[in-house]
């Protein structure tokens, strides 16, 4: 592993706008289910999700473009997102946020109704037909 992904790990600890639950916090109630507009955001904007961010370029994009609205990109590989989160930070925006996590395990961490909008922009095509039913649009998904 490069020097400069262990680096990108370690300040995502400490970056405001970077979640990053435990299994187990997801399955025992996650503390801001249901409380992400009132404890997280802080306003009652509209909240996005876009899955599977990478980078983050389109979480950061939007939220600069829509100021009105919340976006939270979600992605497992946490070396990548930090890259929009560090930029989030550095550009003082409170309206974006990146919470790591499997997207299977999307349903703990908001309410029913609690988002109002999803993008998934480029996902992983796999083309192998075994790997077909991985796909974020599968309809098992
Ligand atoms: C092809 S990249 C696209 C990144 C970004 N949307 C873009 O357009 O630049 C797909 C991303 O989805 C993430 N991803 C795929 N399946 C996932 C899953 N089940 N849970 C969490 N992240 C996932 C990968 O880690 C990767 O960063």
């Amino acid at each position: 592993m490069g020097k400069n992904k262990l680096a990108r790990f370690a300040e995502n600890k400490i970056l405001p706008n970077v979640i990053q639950p435990t299994r187990e916090d997801a399955l025992k109630g996650f503390k801001l289910k249901g409380k992400w507009r009132e404890n997280f955001f802080k306003n009652d904007n509209p909240i996005v999700l876009e899955l599977g961010c990478g980078k983050g370029e389109y979480s950061v994009g939007l939220a600069k473009t829509f100021p009105e609205k919340n976006f939270i990109g979600v992605d497992i590989k946490g070396a990548r997102f930090w890259f929009g989160a560090k930029e989030a930070v550095d550009s003082n925006m409170t309206n974006v946020a990146f919470l790591r996590t499997q997207i299977e395990l999307v349903d703990y961490f908001f309410a029913e109704n609690e988002v109002d909008e999803i993008w998934i922009t480029f996902p992983d095509p796999q083309i192998k037909y075994k790997r077909t039913k991985h796909r974020l649009t599968h309809p098992d998904f």
